[in-house]
């Protein structure tokens, strides 16, 4: 089995769930400062949109830098042929893996026959991963996937991933149908991790983990090798810091994060070539989680929500700092 990097981590390790318009350089830099997670992943690109417009459209979305390693590709497609041209790009970027989304359950994503419509096609899902591995050279190749599509198919399902030799796989602990709306079914976890034995393949858990202190003990109760954490990096960006109790973050230190963002963002979206833009609103996510739970939050975040423009909003926070200082 080519492990790569994965089989250098200690156990249990912690990864950084990929997240569109989320976990970009961006992001990823200002969890670096905070407290980073084992393991980085890009937010998934389109296989088809690069081999259609080229990489440099996609410039943004696949930058990274050394301090983030290891850091995983995450690609979405339907068809083996684009897979291997994006493999064979993140191999020459220096990605350290890369990875295959099966579980995406958004319909523009499906309608191709790529994420979680890959549930419903083992054939095709092992027919990624086998021209992955081939031009992947020593890259390893891991999937993320859903438990099944409109239940749980856990024992018909995880057999055609495991049994292709996959480095790691990781499993959101939902059906496609579930989408994010019922808590995620951890009791599956541990059959997983029993059928990924005998092949080696490391079982990586994810679904509302709350905390590192939960993360450890899913990981202990399910035999895992990993756990992933995505949306508890929204309610405390200081979540792999286990020296940083949450009671102890001072809303200036939220904010010096936030300005911090912008700036990494107007750097990593409008850059000088400007090939590659994203819409200011997508940067309003985080005023969510940088500007809360203090006293006159929820005020300045409403203005931050009307705000138009990058300047516009840092211009709101530095004023609220002078007067509030
Ligand atoms: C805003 C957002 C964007 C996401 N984008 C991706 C993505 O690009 N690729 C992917 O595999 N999963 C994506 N997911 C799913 C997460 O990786 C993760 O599986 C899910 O949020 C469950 O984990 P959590 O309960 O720790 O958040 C996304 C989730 C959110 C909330």
């Amino acid at each position: 089995m080519n492990y790569g990097f994965w089989g250098k981590l200690n156990k249990p390790f912690t990864v950084l769930a990929p997240m569109a318009n989320v976990t970009d350089w961006a992001f990823r830099q200002i969890i670096i400062q905070t407290g980073r997670p084992d393991v980085f992943y890009t937010e998934f690109v389109s296989c088809d949109g690069i081999c259609a417009l080229g990489p440099e459209k996609f410039r943004g979305e696949l930058y990274f830098e050394k301090n983030e390693r290891p850091i995983v590709a995450q690609f979405f497609t339907a068809d083996p042929e684009k897979l291997k041209r994006c493999v064979e790009m993140a191999v020459k970027m220096g990605f350290d893996g890369v990875d295959i989304n099966m579980g995406c359950p958004d319909r523009s994503i499906e309608k191709q026959g790529a994420g979680a419509a890959l549930i419903k096609n083992p054939k095709l899902a092992r027919a990624l991963i086998k021209a992955a591995k081939q031009v992947a050279g020593s890259l390893p190749i891991s999937v993320k996937t859903r438990l099944g599509y409109n239940k749980i198919e856990t024992e018909s399902w995880i057999p055609h991933l495991v049994e292709e030799g996959i480095a790691a796989l990781v499993v959101h602990g939902r059906t496609r149908k579930e989408m994010s709306s019922v808590p995620a079914h951890w009791d599956e976890m541990g059959k997983i991790a029993e059928m990924a034995k005998p092949v080696g393949t490391l079982v990586v858990g994810n679904g509302d983990i709350k905390d590192m202190a939960e993360a450890r003990q899913k990981a202990s109760e399910y035999k895992l090798d990993g756990i992933m954490i995505g949306r508890g990096i929204f309610n405390n960006p200081w979540f792999f810091n286990e020296n940083i109790k949450p009671d102890s973050i001072r809303p200036k230190d939220k904010i010096k994060l936030m300005l911090q963002h912008c700036d990494n963002f107007s750097k990593l979206w409008k850059g000088e070539d400007k090939t590659t833009v994203k819409n200011f609103d997508t940067l309003k996510r985080f005023f969510k989680i940088y500007i809360n739970d203090w006293p006159g939050a929820k005020d300045l975040r409403a203005q931050l929500m009307d705000s138009k423009s990058i300047d516009e909003a840092k211009a709101l926070v530095l004023g609220y700092l002078k007067s509030n200082s």
